[in-house]
């Protein structure tokens, strides 16, 4: 892991103890999980069961709950709604978390517009453009702010998370802008590797990239199938 990557591991947890990269990158997905089977009242879970909704095997879900202080009850399980505080607590999600989005184009507009983010403990403090067409006009709820704002909305929302969706070349003034003004998390959705200072947290969203990496995959499959069908005796093929 570099000095630009994300560095949750470094993060002190909620609860003193460390966890593991890995293991916080799954919270988040048990955290959904728990929240569908409460609504749909179900209230015990089993690691066998976390695990199989998760993707995950018993013994890693046993392990990532241990490092909450969660170690369930034999023959029973793990209770939902304390795992659910667990996690929550553990994620810092036990309050809503303003967050600040760079861009007000399509997608700044459509992350601004997206429920999802007040579910799941955000709150869109504001939205800010250099664009002056822009200023103003209604993005989540909020009126779109001139980026000049910022370092003053960061302070008086008590904003630490920004969300870059400004062009590849304006990314980096974007994220030190962001920095300057007092925010220690960004999420990038520019198409770029950021250069900034090892305390800051970054994580990069692209999916360009994942699907570049899905069609190496499809490539590799294809090309399996043509070896396949190549060197299969002709009796076979037909
Ligand atoms: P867009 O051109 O529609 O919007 C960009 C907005 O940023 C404009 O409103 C512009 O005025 C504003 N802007 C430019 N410089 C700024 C600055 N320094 N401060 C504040 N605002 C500034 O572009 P779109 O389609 O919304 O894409 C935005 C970024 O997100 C691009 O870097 C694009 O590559 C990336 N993107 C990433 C995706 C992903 O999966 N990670 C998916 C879609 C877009």
């Amino acid at each position: 892991m570099n000095a630009l990557s994300n560095s949750l591991c470094n993060m002190p947890p909620a609860s003193g103890r460390q966890i593991p990269e890995a293991a916080v990158v799954r919270l988040p997905l048990y955290l959904r999980i728990l929240n569908d089977l409460i609504a749909d009242n179900c209230t015990q879970i089993s690691s066998e069961q976390l695990a199989a909704l998760s993707g995950q095997n018993a013994a890693k879900v046993r392990k990532d709950l241990s490092y909450l202080g969660s170690y369930g009850t034999r023959g029973v399980g793990y209770d939902v709604s304390y795992l659910l505080y667990q996690i929550k607590r553990e994620l810092g999600l036990n309050k809503a978390w303003p967050v600040v989005i760079v861009g007000a184009g399509n997608l700044g507009q459509a992350l601004g517009n997206y429920g999802g983010l007040s579910n799941r403990g955000f709150v869109v403090a504001a939205v800010v453009d250099t664009d002056s067409s822009k200023v103003g006009s209604v993005v989540g709820g909020v009126k779109v702010a001139h980026v000049d704002e910022l370092p003053q909305i960061v302070q008086s929302k008590s904003v630490s998370i920004g969300i870059i969706a400004v062009p590849a070349q304006h990314a980096q003034s974007a994220a030190d802008l962001l920095i300057r003004a007092g925010v220690g998390s960004i999420l990038n959705f520019a198409p770029v590797i950021l250069n900034l200072p090892p305390e800051i947290n970054v994580r990069i969203v692209d999916m360009a990239l994942e699907l570049q990496i899905l069609s190496f995959y499809e490539q590799c499959r294809i090309d399996a199938l043509e070896v396949a069908v190549v060197s299969a005796p002709e009796s076979v093929i037909a």
